[in-house]
């Protein structure tokens, strides 16, 4: 069991407890303020953009090609650490990851 620290889009923290081998974006649709997640984790709608802290996305596996270019076509995107949460499994190194939900395109 671990958890990550996650900032809504109304600017409100929550702690979520993962356990290794959950997908990061299966919560974040729960929150009142999270995110859309509108293909169900298929990279191919881009609405479980999260920005990731710098320390923490240095963790991540790098993203795939076609994560990559759904991000790119953000209008938010940012470099070093936009992220589609659906790509993200949760694992005992990512515990305590911060990262920000992306505003709404
Ligand atoms: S849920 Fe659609 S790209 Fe992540």
């Amino acid at each position: 069991m671990g958890r990550i620290v996650v900032t809504d889009r109304a600017g409100e923290r929550h702690e979520i407890k993962l356990e290794p081998g959950d997908n990061v974006m299966d919560p974040l649709r729960e929150l009142s303020n999270g995110i859309e997640a509108l293909c169900g984790g298929m990279c191919s709608c881009a609405t479980c953009h999260v920005f990731v802290e710098p320390e923490w996305a240095a963790k991540l596996e790098g993203a795939q090609d076609d994560e990559l270019e759904l991000l790119e076509e953000t209008e938010n995107y940012r470099k070093d650490e936009s992220r589609l949460s659906c790509q993200i499994e949760f694992s005992d190194k990512l515990d305590g990851m911060r990262f920000t939900i992306a505003p709404e395109e």
